[in-house]
């Protein structure tokens, strides 16, 4: 059941395939950010949909991002494959370096941002 407080949803769950990607605008930390959405089942997980090699976005068009036959989320730009459980890069030119995470849970059916919102 959601409140005046909850964050706004930022796209239904079923609206990303699973196993696939979505990617969203959404307002984080006071900032619009593009973020993408990676859905296992009834789990998600986001990560800022920018590149930690060269800062540019991974989809090759907006919401379309490359999935290696391994599993891997891999950067259109230069090819960085990350693992998608940690955000981790495993291969290509920023191997080491992470995503950046972006808390989301499942709430009703939808995305949302899960933050802690203070009561006015
Ligand atoms: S910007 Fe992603 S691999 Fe270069």
């Amino acid at each position: 059941m959601s409140t005046p407080h909850d964050p706004p949803p930022l796209i239904a769950l079923d609206a990303i395939p699973d196993g696939g990607f979505a990617e969203v605008e959404a307002m984080v930390e006071g900032d619009a950010e593009s973020v993408i959405l990676h859905r296992e089942g009834d789990q998600v997980r986001a990560w800022f949909n920018v590149c930690p090699h060269a800062g540019r976005r991974l989809d090759w068009a907006p919401g379309q991002f490359l999935k290696s036959k391994e599993g891997l989320l891999v950067c259109a730009v230069h090819g960085a494959s990350f693992e998608l459980r940690s955000g981790e890069c495993v291969a290509g030119p920023c191997r080491g370096e992470s995503l950046r995470a972006v808390e989301v849970v499942v709430r009703d059916g939808d995305v949302v941002l899960d933050v802690v919102l203070r009561s006015p």
